[in-house]
């Protein structure tokens, strides 16, 4: 038996940077409103050349380097997005030819803002397993480019932000460092609660009416906040105890939580409930916004990079999203 090992981290955010302020030029807001109800103060929103894809090749490459492999010696990639470059393929293998690795496999997990703790997990498995020796795990995001700035996606609009992120995991023999365990949930009760309805292939010809891409449509996103809200701060508790409780471990063994960054209020309430020091809870929702399946690898290479994690440290990382789904990973450094 094999554990996986997090060899390298690394992320890459647009240059262009979207205030509360920018916003309010183009939308009806305010900055007051979006920092009490959310926390952001600023997002990156991509530029032409940027791609879903081209920011995950971006941030994989920082990872790969630190991790000390090349694109070919990469046995597997597992790529999550809810905003991929194409309907299909998967973005998984414009990233391969991106980063011209071998013909390995090229996983698209659709588990939207828990994305990329199901993809750690799926990449775990082939690890433990024996099956391959190291896999880049992704999470990218474009939202810029489908959000509804008028009233009825206002609430949405203000806290999608793009980027991406990766990791490299590496095989170990030490059956006490890397990824200890993941837990992953899913309840499709509420799958309409959050989420893009079009293009859809249940649409009968015309796929496309003019009523879809009108402000309020159902090519935007939609969300019912406060019920999403709700059951986010529930389930992210509920995930990390499930997460403590299989390793017989307690609240205060974490050295660093890395949740999802969905909001910051929704994050300040996981850390009452569970009882964290701030120094314990890493949150930087307020430079980037909630980026989906990027935002968990583009913190957890920033409290790398700031020194926050030491080797022997215990990091727990949650998430929760539209499907819904829900899910953690506690990794020993
Ligand atoms: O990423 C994982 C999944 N997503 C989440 O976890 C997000 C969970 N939900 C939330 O974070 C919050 O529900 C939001 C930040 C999205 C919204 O905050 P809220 O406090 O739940 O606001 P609300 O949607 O209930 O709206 C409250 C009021 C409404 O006005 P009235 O009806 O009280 O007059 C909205 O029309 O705020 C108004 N409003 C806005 N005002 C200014 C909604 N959006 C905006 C806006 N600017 N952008």
């Amino acid at each position: 038996m094999k554990r996986s090992k997090i060899a390298g981290l690394g992320y890459y955010v647009p240059s262009r940077v979207v205030t509360n302020h920018d916003l309010v030029q183009i939308m009806n807001t305010t900055h007051e409103w979006i920092v009490e109800r959310t926390g952001i103060l600023e997002r990156r929103y991509v530029s032409e050349e940027d791609k879903n894809y081209t920011m995950a090749a971006q941030a994989s490459k920082t990872a790969l380097e630190r991790a000390g492999i090349s694109p070919y010696e990469l046995e597997l990639i597992v790529y999550a997005t809810l905003s991929p470059d194409y309907q299909f393929p998967g973005s998984g293998v414009l990233l391969q030819r991106e980063l011209k690795c071998r013909t390995i496999p090229a996983i698209d997990i659709r588990a939207q803002c828990s994305g990329f703790v199901y993809a750690l997990s799926v990449a775990d498995q082939f690890i433990r397993t024996g099956m391959y020796q190291n896999a880049l795990v992704v999470g990218s995001e474009i939202h810029s480019y489908g959000l509804d700035y008028s009233d009825y996606g206002r609430h949405i609009a203000v806290i999608f932000g793009d980027g991406a992120g990766a990791a490299v995991l590496k095989a170990t023999d030490n059956l006490q460092e890397g990824i200890l365990s993941t837990h992953l949930h899913s309840d499709g009760e509420f799958a309409e609660k959050l989420a893009l309805l079009s293009p859809s292939f249940s649409c009968k010809p015309p796929r496309i009416t003019e009523e879809m891409l009108s402000p309020g449509g159902s090519f935007y996103p939609v969300m019912d906040g406060p019920f999403v809200f709700k059951n986010a701060t529930q389930r992210f508790c509920e995930v990390i105890l499930e997460a403590l409780q299989a390793n017989q471990l307690r609240v205060e063994d974490i050295d660093l939580l890395v949740p999802h960054q969905a909001n910051l209020r929704i994050s300040q309430a996981i850390q009452k409930q569970l009882g964290l020091p701030d120094s314990k809870v890493f949150n930087n929702i307020q430079k980037y916004g909630n980026t989906t399946a990027a935002s968990i690898p583009i913190a957890l290479t920033e409290a790398w990079e700031a020194g926050n994690i030491k080797d022997g440290d215990l990091v727990c990382l949650a998430a929760f999203g539209s499907g819904f789904t829900w899910a953690s990973a506690l990794i020993r450094w």
